[in-house]
């Protein structure tokens, strides 16, 4: 691309932008705006799937997460970064499966087919009756999903109500992420890899679970490690709040 398209590029995403509320937000968009990122939030946005780019919901080391607005509508965006992303880490997840045979070893191509497989992770969690923020579009390396909360504010992480819980409600979430496990190996052949308090929010009456990326179908070589070790997870977060939960057995219902 000339440095002249790519100057209005950059002025069209300008148009985008909502607002940068305070440094950190400016410090965040100016990373992960790069070329392709750009490139794939201008075509998202001709597609109508993006009005307006807000504020930064969270940024780690391998994606940050926008809010933004489709046609008044808010929708959450997520980026994975090329360049921070633990890319050899990402191939082994995806080179067993076969949905994803073709993907080249580099690093664009790895972090690109992550965002696919995100996508289609979620809409197979969706398919298996477990509530996950419904996947609207993927371009390149950027995620466009329902935003999971109101007015700007993202529902909160399990992890930050913990201790604001009865232990009812405590149990019920339990055993709501262990009927999600089961329905997404059962209905989806999915399992999540990363369950945990930071990747289930708690939106008013509804557990929702996120984070999909490193989800494998239960034919990968390592699935049914990844799902005893969820279970096993799950298990041991809830034990801290009194609830008992056997991992074992758990694990032999839902395989069986
Ligand atoms: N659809 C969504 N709606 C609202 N908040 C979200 C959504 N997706 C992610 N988040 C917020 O962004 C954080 C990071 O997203 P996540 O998908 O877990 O990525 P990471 O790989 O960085 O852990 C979550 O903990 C949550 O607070
Ligand atoms: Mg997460």
């Amino acid at each position: 691309m000339r440095e002249e398209d790519l100057r209005r590029l950059e002025e069209e995403i300008d148009k985008l932008r909502m607002k940068i509320l305070d440094s950190d937000e400016f410090k965040v968009y100016s990373e992960i705006l790069d070329r392709t990122t750009l490139m794939a939030l201008y075509r998202l946005s001709k597609k109508g799937f993006i009005k307006a780019l807000g504020g930064v919901i969270s940024s780690g080391k391998e994606a940050n997460v926008l809010h933004a607005l489709k046609n008044g509508e808010e929708v959450a965006v997520k980026v994975y970064m090329t360049y921070t992303s633990d890319f050899r880490n990402m191939y082994e997840y995806i080179q067993g499966d076969p949905r994803f045979l073709k993907v080249k070893k580099d690093r664009r191509s790895v972090v690109m087919a992550w965002a696919r497989k995100e996508f289609r992770n979620l809409k197979i969690a969706e398919e298996s009756g477990v509530r996950a923020p419904e996947a609207l579009a993927v371009d390149s390396n950027v995620l466009v999903m329902e935003f999971i909360g109101e007015n700007e504010n993202p529902a909160p992480r399990l992890k930050d109500v913990e201790d604001e819980l009865e232990k009812e409600e405590m149990e019920e979430i339990c055993s709501t992420v262990l009927e999600y496990i089961r329905r997404l190996y059962r209905n989806g052949e999915l399992v999540h890899g990363d369950v945990s308090e930071y990747n289930i929010l708690v939106h008013g009456d509804e557990i929702v679970l996120i984070d999909f990326g490193q989800a494998v179908l239960n034919r990968h070589p390592r699935a049914l490690e990844f799902l005893k070790r969820d279970i096993e997870n799950v298990s041991r977060y809830f034990r801290k709040f009194g609830i008992e939960v056997d991992a074992e057995s758990i694990f032999r219902e839902v395989v069986s």
